[in-house]
């Protein structure tokens, strides 16, 4: 039968096998494009070729491996909206053709340089309920780089951690890349979480920071150090250049003459993202995950309170919110029952409070900078993986979402299962709920149980809130999203290799009866990952973003054509390529 409300009730989908090489949608509904990488962004975007690899073009289309996701409807009729979403890495190998010559390759990595970063995009469409269509050309919209300027705020701006050859200044930071998951605040920015940014560079193995953070002195991912002295930092003059990145960043969606902002008082780490809670009192948290395997979860408590209205006094205070106030990682304690329903209390340690660090033999910048290290000092509690962590605006309570722990109990040195992360090698991820003490988002202490355990349906040490009926099988849950009643969608990224199923996005209630009754909405096509997503439920859309189909492909052959699908040995439209394409895209009714 059908669940969910109003104009999103639909009929769960059955999961779908992996291989399969479609984007699956209810009963009903359709799936459109929005935005798919390439697609030409302004007047004068070339078209998309990318048989002939050209930086400049790229850095004026849609980048790649969209991840981050928000549409902010703009205009009272609902006719017009802001399309944000960010690009977090590439693959050379499937979007560009092989090159004979070192030159050609240099414009293939400029391309790679430029196809990262962030796009801000104007949408419109005829009436609420159509689909969107993105504007061309549009006063707003925008491209962020790997070169663009970012303006480093916080206590390590201007520090002798962060200065390299090309800037003295400690302030002035060129570019953003690994953005994977953000948040949207209560003041119209966006954030984004810069993530895997060890493997941009080439590092001296002992430099402080090094092997907490895992830069390594081997050739980089993305081999950008070739062709930019900045992304090697074994020599003195960019030695400090990784310091630069693993931060979240800020970017104002209504100013594409604004210089986006790295924020360091929100610390560094591999910042999945930021979502931001404003309570009864006006205090401000950022709740933050660091994905990394057996790394925390951490709070920014902002020095100052959330000033409301969209007056110029009001804006100009709040985009000052997080550049200064305390930062927090968790510790928790609880018990471990047989059914993994379990709970229990924990506590916010402090690493910097009321502008000092409360670390032990380190500065305020030191901890700002080795932000690891500091939590590591204050014994914090080692998670599984903190992707999205964010809270649910009716009830307060706070989601964290643990994706996936292969080592935990494995590898010697580490952790075991404990109450909040309750099983051994997790191949398939859980999601904590948190209760803040007094409701308050400053508070220091909180209640905790496990929502979900994530796993096959049936399959021994699941859990979903209490619900005993049918459940559709999750592994691997990533970016969750919350629709207007506060019911929770989760986004699952590498079910493929846990369950042997396509990735998907999942609806679930948090409240009453159903609490913990888990359907399906969507599955994407092979080797995806669900990104995004957002759910407008009051006028029927949800909107994903597909990441990385076909990754394991190659130029010559590739594994997936979406979203075009253009049939082998078809005419291509004009500007069609047959290969795949990460987008944005919109579900709706019809
Ligand atoms: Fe880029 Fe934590 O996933
Ligand atoms: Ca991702
Ligand atoms: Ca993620
Ligand atoms: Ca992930």
């Amino acid at each position: 039968g059908e669940v969910g409300s109003g104009a999103l009730r639909f009929t769960p989908i059955a999961s779908v096998d992996d291989a399969v090489d479609a984007l699956t949608v209810p009963k009903g509904w359709r799936w459109t494009p929005i935005l798919r990488w390439g697609d030409p962004l302004f007047d004068d975007s070339p078209a998309f070729d990318p048989t002939v690899p050209d930086a400049e073009a790229q850095e004026r289309q849609f980048g790649y491996n969209n991840d981050y996701l928000d549409i902010l409807v703009t205009d009272r009729r609902g006719r017009k909206a802001l399309l944000c979403c960010n690009h977090e890495y590439v693959n050379r190998a499937i979007m560009f053709p092989p090159t004979s010559s070192a030159a050609l390759e240099r414009e293939v990595l400029k391309a790679t340089m430029a196809a990262h970063g962030f796009s801000v995009v104007e949408l419109r469409r005829s009436a609420t309920g159509r689909p969107w269509r993105y504007v061309r050309g549009a006063a707003k919209n925008r491209r962020i780089t790997a070169y663009t300027a970012f303006e480093l705020t916080g206590a390590a701006a201007g520090s002798d951690l962060v200065t390299t050859a090309a800037d003295p200044s400690g302030r002035r930071i060129l570019g953003t890349f690994g953005n994977c998951s953000g948040g949207t605040t209560p003041w119209g920015t966006i954030l984004s979480g810069e993530e895997n940014f060890n493997g941009y560079f080439r590092a001296d193995p002992g430099a402080r920071g090094s092997a907490r953070y895992g830069l390594t002195n081997k050739p980089s991912t993305y081999g950008w150090e070739n062709i930019d002295p900045r992304f090697d930092a074994t020599g003195p003059d960019y030695a400090n250049e990784p310091h630069r990145f693993g931060y979240i960043v800020e970017i104002d969606p209504q100013d594409p003459t604004s210089t986006p902002r790295k924020h360091s008082a929100l610390g560094r780490f591999k910042h999945e993202g930021a979502n931001i809670r404003v309570d009864r009192d006006g205090t401000v948290a950022a709740y933050m995950g660091d994905d990394e395997r057996f790394d925390y979860l951490y709070k920014f408590v902002s020095k100052w309170k959330y000033r409301p209205g969209s007056s110029a006094s009001a804006r100009r205070h709040n985009l000052r919110l997080l550049t200064e106030g305390d930062l927090y990682v968790a510790r928790f304690s609880g018990v471990q029952n047989p059914g993994n329903d379990n709970l229990g209390t924990g506590s916010w340690i402090p690493l910097i409070m009321n502008g000092e660090s409360v670390v032990p033999g380190m500065t305020h910048e030191e901890v700002l900078v080795f932000t690891r290290e500091a939590a590591d000092t204050m014994k914090a509690t080692p998670m599984d993986r903190c992707e999205d962590v964010q809270p649910n605006l009716q009830s307060g309570k706070v989601y964290v979402v643990c994706t996936n722990n292969a080592d935990r109990g494995v590898r010697p040195g580490k952790p075991g299962p404990d109450a909040v992360n309750p099983r051994a090698a997790n191949k398939n991820g859980h999601i904590v709920e948190i209760t803040e003490r007094g409701d308050s988002a400053g508070a220091t202490s909180f209640r905790w149980d496990l929502f979900m355990v994530c796993g096959d349906a049936g399959q021994a040490g699941t859990y979903f809130g209490g619900w005993t009926g049918d459940v559709a099988p999750i592994s691997c849950p990533d970016n969750i999203a919350f629709d207007s009643r506060g019911d929770l969608w989760i986004a699952t990224d590498g079910a493929p290799s846990s369950i042997g199923k396509a990735d998907g996005l999942f609806r679930v209630p948090l409240q009453g009866a159903e609490r913990g009754h888990l359907t399906q909405f969507l599955a994407v096509p092979v080797q995806a990952e669900t990104c995004g997503p957002v759910v407008h439920d009051t006028d029927g859309s949800v909107f994903v973003a597909v990441q990385h189909p076909g990754e394991d492909g190659s130029w010559e052959q590739q594994l997936s054509f979406f979203p075009d699908y253009v049939p082998e040995g078809a005419t291509p439209r004009r500007g069609a390529w047959r290969g795949p394409r990460p987008a944005v895209v919109q579900v709706t009714k019809g």
